[in-house]
């Protein structure tokens, strides 16, 4: 594995000045009248892969879009790394370190893989896209800088034979796999995933999960997983969030959440075997 980004998430080091990387505290979220988020609250901690599961409409993405602030809750408070959230706007919480994907594909469908993940070096870019045309020195080292990150991630996902591809051409499990490297490329300290295996097929899914914890393992990464289906989060997360109806109805550690009665009630209906999809 080679690139600066790799090499200097496996690095970090340094004590914490926080009791949480993120700490999400009793959020309420209406849309007229319609509670979309009901009094939830957890945290995540560094490097830890916490997950979000609920049936559809339950308010997952809308946590998401609470926490990156695309929404703006009427109540409770989202601190990261002790400081408020609120009230930001979303591009300040990506250069906090805030990176997504999004439930829907959200490529450029023309653009190389190559292309599509520098996208996400903006974030990071110092010289500006103005500051190009005079500082033309400056700007250039920091955009070879920037495509020697982006080729880690690229060997990192495994998406080398298709880095020239307009990615539109793509297997939908590959353009899964490039979103997720452009969220990489902003250089994040949690990466929140919003149902990254809808739509794959088994061996999809497995190769998915498999980076998803190589992301958490290798570049010590926290993840949130947002999932409707409880096969995948079961197998790989450290602690599960339940939300049914915008309400928490359980949080802990996968097994203890399993054997939750409220769980097996609201959420996979009394006859369902837990465990199996
Ligand atoms: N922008 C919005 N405007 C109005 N209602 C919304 C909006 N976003 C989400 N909702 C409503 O909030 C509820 C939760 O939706 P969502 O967060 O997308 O659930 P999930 O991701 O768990 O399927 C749903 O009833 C949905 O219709
Ligand atoms: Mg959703």
């Amino acid at each position: 594995m080679s690139g600066k980004l790799l090499q200097r998430r496996v690095d970090r080091s340094g004590p914490a000045d926080y009791d949480h990387l993120m700490e999400v505290r009793d959020i309420h979220l209406s849309f007229k009248g319609v509670k979309a988020i009901d009094g939830v609250s957890f945290h995540v901690d560094d490097g830890e892969l916490f997950a979000i599961i609920g049936p559809n409409g339950a308010g997952k993405t809308s946590l998401f879009n609470s926490i990156n602030q695309v929404y703006h809750p009427q109540q409770g408070d989202i601190l990261w790394k002790g400081e408020s959230l609120m009230g930001l706007k979303p591009n300040h919480t990506a250069e906090r370190g805030i990176a997504r994907t999004f439930q829907n594909i959200a490529l450029y469908p023309h653009m190389t893989v190559l292309e599509n993940i520098l996208t996400g070096r903006h974030v990071r870019m110092k010289s500006g896209w103005l500051a190009g045309s005079v500082w033309l020195g400056k700007a250039k080292r920091e955009e070879m800088a920037n495509r020697e990150i982006v080729e880690g991630i690229i060997d990192f996902l495994e998406i080398e034979q298709w880095r020239k591809y307009p990615v539109g051409l793509l297997p939908y499990g590959v353009q899964k796999r490039v979103e997720m490297g452009r969220a990489l490329a902003m250089d994040p300290e949690i990466l929140m995933l919003d149902e990254p295996v809808a739509g794959m097929n088994l061996e999809e899914t497995e190769d998915m999960a498999r980076f998803i914890l190589d992301v958490q393992d290798e570049l010590g990464i926290a993840i949130i997983l947002v999932e409707h289906d409880m096969g995948l989060v079961m197998d790989i997360a450290d602690r599960v969030l339940v939300v049914d109806f915008g309400k928490q109805i359980a949080i802990g550690e996968p097994a203890e959440v399993q054997q939750n009665p409220n769980v097996i009630k609201a959420y996979l209906g009394e006859e369902v075997e837990i465990g199996q999809q």
